[in-house]
């Protein structure tokens, strides 16, 4: 079976990587990769907001399964698109990806299936959002734009001034959809769950970190490191939220006529009392499918043409290694601000030979150097029988690798080290 895989991160590095091991795997294409994905793939252009493009390739190239890796071309309608022409699709339909692209949509159907979350006012303008704050909220508040932002469009304010610098920021073009949420107190874990739209297969736990610095200090980045499974979901919480987040959710969706087909990102505040939904994303998370990946043992063609085909049902359960894997990210100079460009990257084969499996994410070839193209750049990954094993490998590997505009987080897993 020849495959189309979609996105030029470490995300799809790792699912690269691990559909490259799946036995009906023919041709693995994709576009537009990277030089690490291109070890699995012939790399191809192709622009993914050019639907039509897309679908030519497709049929040109006898692709039987396309593999959407990040949220932008979801939210586009690609997966509408592919499935008109008749192609099967990882990933969900433009309706049902509003979970990711819509905080209010997300909130809106919270509220009407009863599903646990903060408490939250949609509003439209600047003087609804003031007016909402002094009637509804206490500090902190949590403030949220409405749209795609990256992980860059939510500020926790906890203060009046604190606030009004926030609406500042997100009323700045003028009226804008923005949501107020009730401030959630508790420890944050991810939850993946594949669904067809009707079964569901919880498919891993993962905590990672999203600070630029050590202790959980900085900006927000897209993540500087993860690992998995998140102990502190324990196979009770992962049911409850399962139970009384993930299922309702899926079922509301399926009654609107909008079924979700493909991966349910939940991202969790485990409260006093009880799992609580922040946000979901109807994607892998990055870099917290690199440490899924690394501990999957099924196969993930077959896994992803079920979900695509609506087969889930039949599939069992999918098989995890017992061991915690970690990824530790290296990032250039100057991320999550304007990351340098262009650095020599050197040891790659050096890490692997120690064990780790090395994702790349933000690379570009330059003759016969690797160098630095983006923020993130590597997803150093290593897996072992306990966190504190899974995490010395993980180093091991960042250490035997040659990136001097490089830096990574020393502090990977530090909540789940101290436990
Ligand atoms: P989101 O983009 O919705 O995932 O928000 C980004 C981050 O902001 C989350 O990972 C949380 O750390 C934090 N956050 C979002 N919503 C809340 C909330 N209601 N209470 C506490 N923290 C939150
Ligand atoms: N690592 C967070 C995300 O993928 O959204």
């Amino acid at each position: 079976m020849n495959v189309l895989l979609l996105g030029s991160g470490g995300r799809e590095h790792a699912l690269a990587w691990k559909l490259a091991q799946s036995p009906s795997l023919d041709t693995l294409y994709a576009a537009p990769g990277n030089p690490g994905i291109a070890a699995h793939a012939t790399c191809v252009a192709l622009d993914a907001t050019d639907h039509g493009a897309v679908v030519e390739f497709v049929r040109g190239h006898a692709v039987e399964l396309v593999v959407i890796g990040p949220e932008a071309p979801l939210v586009d309608g690609l997966g509408d698109s592919l499935r008109a022409a008749g192609v099967r699709v990882f990933g969900p339909d433009k309706a049902a990806a509003q979970l990711e692209g819509s905080k209010g949509f997300t909130k809106d159907l919270c509220r009407r299936a009863d599903i646990p979350t903060a408490g939250y006012v949609r509003v439209a303008s600047r003087a609804e959002a003031e007016a909402a704050l002094a009637g509804t909220f206490s500090y902190p508040v949590v403030i949220k734009a409405d749209g795609l932002a990256a992980g860059k469009g939510v500020v926790i304010a906890t203060s009046e001034a604190e606030a009004a610098g926030a609406f500042d920021a997100m009323f700045a073009g003028g009226d804008a959809p923005v949501v107020l949420e009730e401030f959630l107190d508790g420890e944050e874990a991810s939850l993946f769950v594949l669904t067809d739209g009707t079964a569901l297969l919880p498919f891993g736990s993962a905590q990672d970190h999203k600070r630029v610095g050590e202790g959980d200090t900085g900006p927000n980045t897209g993540g500087m490191g993860a690992y998995s499974p998140a102990p502190v979901l324990t196979a009770a919480l992962e049911a409850r939220a399962i139970a009384e987040i993930v299922a309702p959710t899926v079922k509301a969706l399926a009654e609107d006529g909008t079924p979700f087909s493909g991966v349910l990102y939940a991202g969790l505040m485990l409260t006093a009392t009880g799992p609580k939904l922040i946000e979901y994303n109807a994607r892998f998370g990055d870099p917290e499918c690199q440490v899924l990946m690394l501990r999957f043992q099924g196969d993930l063609l077959a896994l992803m043409l079920a979900v695509a085909e609506g087969r889930l049902a039949e599939f069992g359960d999918a098989h995890f290694a017992d061991d915690v894997a970690m990824t530790v990210v290296v990032a250039a100079a100057g991320y999550p601000g304007t990351p340098r460009a262009g650095g020599a990257i050197r040891g790659i084969d050096r890490a692997e030979a120690g064990g780790a499996v090395v994702f790349q994410a933000g690379t570009r070839q330059a003759g016969e150097t690797l160098v630095a193209a983006g923020g993130r750049v590597l997803a150093v990954t290593a897996g072992g029988p306990d966190i504190r094993a899974a995490r010395d490998a993980a180093y091991r590997g960042v250490d035997a690798i040659d990136f001097a505009d490089g830096f990574c987080r020393r502090d990977i897993g530090w909540r789940e080290l101290a436990r």
